[in-house]
């Protein structure tokens, strides 16, 4: 693909902004109160989490679960999990023994406004509160079973075969030329896996078990968290700074293995428009019904930021 053929951003609907307001707000209820004792803690928490972001994994969660015939706030609970896990591996990711980044979502990360004492033990506590109200949030209709298999999907995907262990097959991967199969597999983990479970803890809330038509939604899952990390290092490389909300050009400098590195931007392109195309084709099993996963596929191929 040349420059000419780059897709102009692709906007989200009225519907999907208004799940990423709705995102924001229980996000906002579930996380303990500012005033509440630890206050520093507490506060790093809600810095961590709110004022920001895209809010796509909870997208993924509120278009899945609707479109199986989920109410809205049937999902709250697993939206807002996906979403506290991503911010926690945000605030561990951006630590000086990490990624050393002092800039996030336009703002100065968690570890320069609170420390990293504090930024460690926001990321904990936000790892141990997404389970905490997965497992206790009475609006969220699943049986026990279903439930147990929700932190179940929710535990692997965070875990050392999920994001945690994607974050040091990467570090691990500092000044190292991977192979293309090796760079797949770093950034299936540590952003696909959490990508994939929020598709798929959407179709266990609207109490979704069909083997044909969890296969295709996982399809879409592995399809749109590999093409939302390539986009990510393209950004990286082509975005500036203010747009992007973080440092531009960090992975060049931290000498990260990323597609452009590896592949070049043309090649990272094309296997980003192939992986949008797949994941389209997933969601287009279910007829029209998916029609949103398909817009945030498009999304998530031509996002600006
Ligand atoms: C950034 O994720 C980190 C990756 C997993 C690539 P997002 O781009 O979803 O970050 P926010 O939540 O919108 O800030
Ligand atoms: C982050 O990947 C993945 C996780 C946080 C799990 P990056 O390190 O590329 O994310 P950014 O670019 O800092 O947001
Ligand atoms: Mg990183
Ligand atoms: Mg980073
Ligand atoms: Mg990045």
């Amino acid at each position: 693909m040349s420059d000419a053929a780059v897709p102009a951003a692709a906007a989200l609907s009225a519907a999907l902004l208004a799940y990423s307001d709705r995102a924001e707000a229980q996000l906002s209820r579930f996380l303990p109160p500012e005033n509440q004792s630890p206050v520093e803690l507490h506060r790093a928490m809600r810095y961590a989490v709110l004022g920001g972001g895209k809010r796509l994994r909870p997208l993924l969660v509120y278009a899945t679960g609707h479109a199986l015939g989920a109410n809205l706030d049937e999902l709250d609970a697993a939206a807002a999990a996906v979403e506290i896990i991503h911010a926690y591996s945000l605030a561990h990711d951006d630590l000086p023994a990490m990624d050393d980044d002092a800039l996030r979502r336009g703002r100065p990360t968690c570890h320069i406004v609170f420390g990293e004492a504090i930024a460690i033990l926001a990321g904990d506590a936000l790892q141990a509160l997404a389970f905490e109200l997965l497992a206790a949030d009475m609006r969220l209709q699943a049986d026990a079973a279903t439930r147990v298999e929700m932190l179940r999907v929710l535990g692997t995907a965070c875990g050392s075969h999920g994001m945690a262990g994607g974050q040091a097959l990467d570090l691990a991967a500092v000044g190292k030329r991977l192979d293309a199969g090796e760079l797949e597999r770093m950034h299936s983990h540590k952003t696909g896996a959490l990508i994939r479970a929020s598709v798929r803890l959407g179709a266990l809330a609207a109490g979704c078990h069909g083997r044909e038509e969890l296969e295709a939604l996982d399809r879409y899952g592995r399809c749109v968290g590999l093409a939302f990390q390539i986009r990510d290092d393209i950004l990286d490389v082509e975005g500036e700074s203010h747009v992007i909300g973080k440092t531009a050009g960090k992975d060049a400098a931290n000498d990260k293995p990323t597609y452009p590195a590896i592949h070049g931007l043309v090649e990272s392109r094309r296997l980003l428009a192939q992986l949008t195309e797949e994941a389209a084709a997933a969601a287009n099993t279910f007829g029209s019904r998916m029609h949103e996963l398909v817009q945030i596929a498009h999304f998530v191929a031509t996002r600006a930021s």
